[in-house]
């Protein structure tokens, strides 16, 4: 279960356009794929238990919308130290030092490999792919090879032509899924599947029903913009949620910052940052609000005469009336527990934001015309157009 509430930002009036309204406009753009019930494709299981036969690691390549979302997942519902499958993140950046432990890391163990790109033609994608299909090669069998790459793409570009070409098994994503709109996809599925119970991820997501709680946090992010708060805080009490403050600052950064447009989506987690933003946050320029996630039941932990699930939910109380005293205002998502239902209700709730969020902003929620001109750009300088 989650209580939304967003009384402390609610700024919102009868100038902004009306539910009705903007689900109309959202109806009208092709990109919505999303908002449809997600069956799960029975392949992803079957590979799953390939790779598990003859690996026991997964390397998942992508960037942006094609990593953040299974890496957020699967990090907030993974305990800190355990003994799962192991799922290694690469391609999200052009690190040479990332690369080169990675590949001795991989040294003595063996792997599969899920490179991940809508497009196919993203250029840290291409990288890491060739980096991982050469070193590959002085491992593995060609037929091996095949057996261990997958290819999750649209249906052309680079990546989808290589998967032709060497027989990888191909994972679709679909044409009206953009990437930061594609967490229930075979993109994010897959890689979760390992070690995430995704049937009740998805099962979260398909039962959202609050589309009213979105369109009205949509409009108190638009109404706290039109007051001049042109930055969001996330925050977290919990450090493991990190990845998930990633994606939902892509989620909205790339949704609505265009035309001059946008609140800056910026993230804490507390109580670390506590002892070094906190201060600003409080005092400092008014320039910003909170939205902060929290989790009211934990596990139980005694400290001493502390109960630290006690202790949690008082530091959220006191951290919250210290920025009211200092004149933020926060809005409050909180989940009764951290499970996969909660996180895949969650992840509807806030994509609906976004878009509706975007269209209150009079702008396309699902286009990133600033992203393809630094692609083109890189492109452009490795002559590879
Ligand atoms: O949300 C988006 O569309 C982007 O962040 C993309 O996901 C990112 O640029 C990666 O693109 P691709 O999946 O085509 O490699």
């Amino acid at each position: 279960m989650i209580n939304f509430d967003f009384k402390s930002t609610n700024y919102f009036d009868n100038n902004y356009l009306d539910f009705d309204s903007c689900n109309t406009k959202l109806n009208k753009y092709d990109m919505i794929g999303w908002t449809n019930n997600i069956s799960i494709n029975p392949n992803i299981d079957k590979m799953v238990t390939k790779v598990k036969r003859n690996s026991s690691v997964l390397v998942v390549v992508g960037i942006g919308g094609s990593y953040l979302g299974s890496k957020a997942i699967h990090d907030a519902l993974s305990y800190y130290f355990d003994d799962k499958f192991e799922v290694i993140y690469c391609g999200y950046s052009l690190s040479n030092n990332y690369l080169t432990d990675l590949l001795n890391y991989l040294e003595n163990k063996d792997f599969s490999v899920d490179i991940i790109s809508k497009s196919g033609n993203t250029m840290e994608i291409k990288l890491a792919y060739n980096m991982l299909l050469d070193y590959m090669k002085t491992r593995y069998s060609d037929e091996e090879i095949s057996e261990r790459i997958f290819a999750t793409t649209g249906t052309s570009g680079f990546l989808y032509d290589e998967a032709i070409k060497h027989n990888y098994f191909r994972f679709n994503i679909p044409e009206d899924f953009g990437g930061r709109f594609s967490m229930m996809s075979d993109a994010h599925l897959f890689p979760l599947a390992f070690n995430i119970n995704i049937n009740k991820f998805v099962q979260g997501y398909n039962e959202f029903n609050e589309l009213e709680k979105s369109f009205e946090y949509a409009g108190t992010r638009v109404s706290m913009f039109d007051n001049k708060k042109y930055v969001e805080n996330f925050v977290s009490f919990e450090p493991k949620y990190g990845m998930f403050l990633e994606w939902i600052k892509q989620l909205f950064g790339e949704s609505e910052g265009k035309d001059g447009k946008g609140v800056l989506p910026f993230s804490t987690i507390f109580t670390r940052d506590l002892h070094s933003l906190g201060q600003f946050i409080q005092e400092g320029n008014k320039i910003l609000f909170e939205t902060f996630i929290v989790v009211r039941n934990n596990n139980d932990l005694k400290i001493g005469s502390h109960d630290m699930n006690e202790v949690n939910n008082k530091i959220v109380d006191a951290v919250r009336e210290a920025h009211y005293k200092g004149n933020v205002s926060i809005n409050m998502i909180e989940l009764d527990e951290a499970n996969e239902y909660n996180f895949g209700y969650l992840v509807k709730f806030l994509m609906y934001a976004a878009a509706y969020s975007g269209i209150l902003f009079n702008i396309n929620p699902f286009d990133q015309p600033g992203v393809e001109v630094y692609k083109k750009e890189i492109r452009k300088r490795l002559n590879e157009e």
